[in-house]
């Protein structure tokens, strides 16, 4: 009699702890999600990752949306046989254009970047006047082509807060730069100057880094945008949202250092290259994955 009730208690508590110990999954079309991963780590450091980069399709941005959002429906599901217990698109334009496809087929939570960004942008600062120092108006976007374009993030500032000052802008030269590890110097410069001058002129006090890419020029864009004007790096509230997420249903993994995976869809060098620059470590083994 004892054995049968304590046999599906250890049989439960076993696969309670197999379900936390399921790895999160994380996608960008190429380095740039590992900005966010980046963060993740810092906050959710025992959670095991796996990170799929897909280099061989990099720039989303330039891409139609069919195209896009066929990408997003296949690397989610891609990630959902690797077993994962959810998906982040850390990709702002797999976001805009994908993220609702892939969350009608996936049988896991999907997160994306917008609703993340949103809630760092509005964060603390919404009573400040329209120009004011420091203040959150106007609202500033920088993002790829495909973001800007697909209006996902002005009908986002539309439903938070109608009629308030949006100007977004997109930067269709950064990414090029990012994925060959060009973060500093006179190319990063111009490029900064011809993107941000508008934004500049319009005042804006707070500049969403709508691209998961942009976050490593962040030096750049603050030196040129000066310090009055905050820049929201959207994943540092995506990490919160998940980490409240998997703390409600007690889905946090236990342990203090989880296991990280990478793959790539182009070149595997280049990307061990590059991620190890940008993530300031050395990654040892990057896998290939090619749809
Ligand atoms: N990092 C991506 C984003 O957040 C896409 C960059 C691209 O591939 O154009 O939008």
């Amino acid at each position: 009699m004892a054995a049968q009730v304590r046999e599906p208690v250890a049989a439960s508590a076993a696969s309670i702890v197999a379900e936390k110990s399921r790895p999160i999954g994380v996608f960008d079309s190429g380095v740039g999600g590992l900005s966010v991963l980046r963060v993740l780590e810092q906050r959710l450091p025992a959670e095991n990752y796996i990170y799929f980069g897909d280099t061989a399709r990099v720039p989303y941005g330039d891409r139609t949306p069919q195209e896009v959002r066929d990408f997003t429906v296949e690397i989610g599901s891609w990630l959902q046989e690797q077993g994962c217990k959810m998906i982040l698109i850390a990709c702002n334009t797999a976001t805009v254009l994908g993220m609702k496809a892939l969350a009608a087929v996936a049988q896991v939570p999907v997160y994306g970047m917008v609703e993340a960004a949103m809630a760092g942008a509005m964060a603390g600062v919404a009573g400040a006047a329209a120009g004011e120092a420091g203040g959150l108006w106007p609202l500033g976007l920088i993002a790829t082509k495909g973001t800007v374009e697909s209006g996902g993030y002005q009908a986002a500032v539309a439903a938070k807060a109608p009629g308030k000052p949006f100007y977004a802008q997109a930067c269709p030269g950064f990414v090029p730069l990012i994925e060959k590890g060009i973060l500093t110097g006179p190319q990063v410069e111009q490029a900064v100057e011809k993107y941000l001058k508008p934004l500049k002129e319009k005042g804006v006090g707070t500049l969403i880094l709508g691209c998961t890419h942009y976050p490593f020029l962040a030096p750049a864009i603050a030196a040129y945008m000066g310090e009055t004007v905050r820049l929201v790096d959207p994943a540092r509230q995506l990490a919160l949202m998940v980490e409240a997420y998997l703390k409600d249903r007690d889905l946090l993994n236990e342990g203090s250092m989880g296991t990280r995976e990478f793959y790539c869809s182009g070149d595997g060098e280049a990307f061990k290259a590059q991620g190890s620059n940008l993530l300031g470590r050395p990654l040892i083994e990057i896998r290939k994955q090619v749809f």
